[in-house]
């Protein structure tokens, strides 16, 4: 549903303002139906999910014929130093020093084992290292952005970074996104790929935000909230956030949806 740097275009002939998209997001609020699936289709304050809706049925895809294509990996493909983004560089990057970690469970709150988990963020300066972000905030030269990792026999992952800063983004005039972490789970071939955003609690972005908002079912949104926790902040050195990615059932995280 999301570009990998959200930088969508928003048609010219339409200058928007927060006040407007602000007014949308609580009109759809005030008619969500419970039960809807997550995130909407079609969610007009978010400009381009109007683009990228399908206008055309649909085609099956068989997951035998994608594996003929689709690469193939190992544990020895995946080394542990891509699950650390600090240290991908010549020297620190910018900024909060973190670890996120959590486990991928399914419905029945199991584990979901050797599990390829991919991250990617902005920096601290909330810019990412991509041709398609040219705002005017500084790329840091220690950090690019992404990493992985494949989840272990609880079904844990783990990565440390550093804190993504809010950017803007071409939804509307002043459109900015709330700090977040992109993760995608890749399942056993690309058929069963999940893509979603991980936030941090308390963002004042939340409410003015089209992404995050096209989740209209507050609890499910509250699934995508990380929680800090000061037993995984080390002294002197990292602050410690947690995140568990449920992947069926009614407590499921919401993901981008792949018709979208
Ligand atoms: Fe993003």
């Amino acid at each position: 549903m999301t570009s990998s740097t959200d930088v969508s275009a928003v048609p010219a002939d339409e200058p928007l303002d927060q006040a407007q998209i602000t007014r949308e997001i609580e009109e759809i609020a005030a008619t969500a139906r419970p039960g809807e699936a997550q995130p909407l289709l079609d969610y007009p304050p978010y400009r381009s999910s109007l683009l990228r809706h399908p206008t055309k049925a649909l085609c099956p895809a068989d997951p035998e014929a994608a594996e003929l294509v689709a690469p193939v990996f190992g544990h020895s493909d995946v080394a542990p130093v891509e699950a650390d983004l600090t240290i991908q560089g010549t020297g620190d990057p910018i900024g909060e020093r973190m670890v996120v970690t959590g486990q991928v469970l399914d419905g029945e709150g199991r584990p979901v084992r050797g599990q390829l988990v991919e991250i990617w963020q902005a920096n601290a300066a909330g810019r990412y290292m991509h041709k398609r972000d040219q705002h005017p905030a500084p790329l840091d030269p220690h950090f690019a952005g992404t990493g992985r990792c494949l989840t272990d026999d609880e079904g844990r992952y783990r990565f440390v970074t550093v804190k993504p800063g809010p950017y803007p983004w071409r939804n509307h005039h002043n459109a900015w996104r709330p700090a977040h972490i992109h993760f995608s789970l890749f399942g056993t071939d690309f058929t069963e790929r999940l893509v979603t955003q991980m936030y941090f609690p308390g963002d004042p972005l939340f409410p003015l935000d089209p992404i995050y908002q096209s989740i209209t079912d507050p609890r499910a949104r509250d699934r995508l909230l990380a929680t800090y926790d000061h037993g995984l902040s080390e002294h002197e050195w990292q602050l410690g956030y947690r995140w568990d990615i449920v992947l069926t059932g009614n407590t499921s995280t919401p993901m981008e949806r792949a018709d979208a």
